[in-house]
C-alpha cells in the first residue's frame, strides 16, 4: 500500500465552533481522516498574538478540545500547540530562514494591526503578531506535511511556508522539508445571516454568527430572523441571504430537501418561511448529535483531556524527531 500523505490544519482557540468554522473547516477535517494521516492542532501559542485574556486561553482551548471531539475530530489526530514546544523551537530557526520584509508585507498582519490601532488596545502590535506565519510554518513542515487544507484568507501563509522550506533546502543544500500543497476543497462558505454581504464571522459580533452548540430555540430564533431578499437584487439572481440558507440546507446533508426548494424557488413557489423551516429543522437535527456528544464528554472531561495529553506527547515524537535532524542540519548542537 503507497504510504499515506499527510495533513495538517489548525484552529485558533476562540472560545466556540460557529457555523461557518464547522462548514467551512471542520467538516472537511473530519472527512480527511479516512484518506489521511491527519494532524490537527489548537493553536494556543498563536491565540497570543493579539491582545487575550491570560484567565480565558486556557479554558477557551480545552473547549475547542471538547467541541472538535463532539463534531467528530478523532483524538488521535488532535493536539494542543503548546504541548509540542518544539514548534517554538523551529519558528525560531526559522525566523532566521525568513526575511523581516517579507513578513510586514502579509495581508494578515496588516489587517490584524490595524485593528489593534482602530480598537484602540493600546496600539500594541507583538512582535508575535508580525511572527505569526513563521509560527504556522514551523506547524506545517515540522510534520513534513503534504496539505493543509486552507481557505483564500490562508493562501499567503502556506506561500511563505513554502518560501522558507525552498530557502531552507537551498541553503543546507538538502532537499529536507517537503514544499506543502493546498488542498483545495469545495467547503460551503457561510455568510452572516444579520448580514449575508459578509461572512459569518465572530469578529463581526453577537448577532454576525451562529453557534454550533447553541440550543434549538437560538438557533430557531436565529434562522427566523435571518435577513432574506433586501429587495436589490438583480433579476433572477438569488439574493445572498436566500442562497445562504440553501447553502446551510445542503451543508447538512439535507440533498432531497434542497433539490425541491430550489424547484420551488425557480417556479416561484417557494415562500421563505418555508425555506427557513427547512434550514432550521437540518440545522437542528445536525447539531442534536454533536449537543449529545458534548453533553457525555462535558460529564468526563478528564477521559478527553488524557487522551489529548497522550495523542499530544505521540505526536511530540515526530515533531523532535525532525528538530533533532534540522538542529543537525543548521550546524546546532543536538545532545
Ligand atoms: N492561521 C490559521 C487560521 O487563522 C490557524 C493555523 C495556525 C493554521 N497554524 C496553522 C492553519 C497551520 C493551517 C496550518 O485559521
Amino acid at each position: 500500500m503507497a504510504e499515506m500523505k499527510t495533513v495538517l490544519s489548525g484552529i485558533q482557540p476562540t472560545g466556540q465552533l460557529h457555523l461557518g468554522n464547522y462548514f467551512g473547516a471542520i467538516q472537511n477535517w473530519v472527512k480527511l481522516q479516512e484518506q489521511y494521516r491527519c494532524y490537527y492542532s489548537v493553536v494556543d501559542y498563536h491565540a497570543m498574538t493579539m491582545p487575550y485574556d491570560v484567565k480565558k486561553l486556557r479554558t477557551n482551548t480545552w473547549d475547542m478540545i471538547f467541541s472538535l471531539v463532539a463534531t467528530g475530530v478523532k483524538t488521535e489526530n488532535l493536539f494542543i500547540q503548546s504541548l509540542v514546544p518544539e514548534h517554538t523551537e523551529l519558528n525560531w530557526i526559522f525566523n532566521c530562514f525568513c526575511s523581516y520584509g517579507q513578513l510586514t508585507r502579509m495581508t494578515q498582519f496588516k489587517d490584524k494591526s490595524g485593528q489593534v490601532k482602530d480598537g484602540g488596545k493600546d496600539e500594541f502590535i507583538s512582535v508575535g503578531l508580525l511572527d505569526y506565519p513563521v509560527l504556522q510554518t514551523a506547524d506545517i513542515l515540522i510534520y513534513r506535511a503534504d496539505y493543509v487544507p486552507v481557505g483564500k484568507d490562508q493562501e499567503q501563509h502556506l506561500e511563505l511556508a513554502r518560501d522558507i522550506a525552498l530557502r531552507f533546502n537551498t541553503q543546507v543544500g538538502k532537499e529536507y522539508f517537503v514544499l506543502p500543497e493546498p488542498l483545495y476543497t469545495d467547503t460551503p462558505k457561510i455568510r452572516s445571516t444579520a448580514d449575508p454581504s459578509r461572512k459569518m464571522s465572530k469578529s463581526a459580533g453577537e448577532k454576525h454568527y451562529i453557534n454550533l452548540y447553541a440550543d434549538e430555540a437560538t438557533i430557531r430564533r436565529q434562522i427566523k430572523s435571518a435577513v432574506t431578499d433586501s429587495g436589490d437584487t438583480p433579476d433572477g439572481k438569488m439574493a445572498d441571504g436566500v442562497q445562504n440558507l440553501f447553502e446551510i440546507i445542503k451543508a447538512c446533508g439535507w440533498d432531497k430537501e434542497y433539490r425541491q426548494l430550489t424547484e420551488d424557488y425557480y417556479s416561484g413557489h417557494l415562500k421563505y418561511v418555508d425555506l427557513k423551516q427547512v434550514t432550521a429543522d437540518a440545522l437542528v437535527s445536525l447539531t442534536s448529535q454533536f449537543i449529545a456528544r458534548r453533553q457525555e464528554i462535558n460529564a468526563d472531561k478528564k477521559a478527553i483531556k488524557d487522551q489529548i495529553k497522550q495523542s499530544s506527547s505521540d505526536i511530540r515524537t515526530v515533531a523532535q524527531k525532525t528538530l533533532r535532524e534540522v538542529k543537525e542540519l543548521v550546524g546546532l548542537l543536538n545532545v
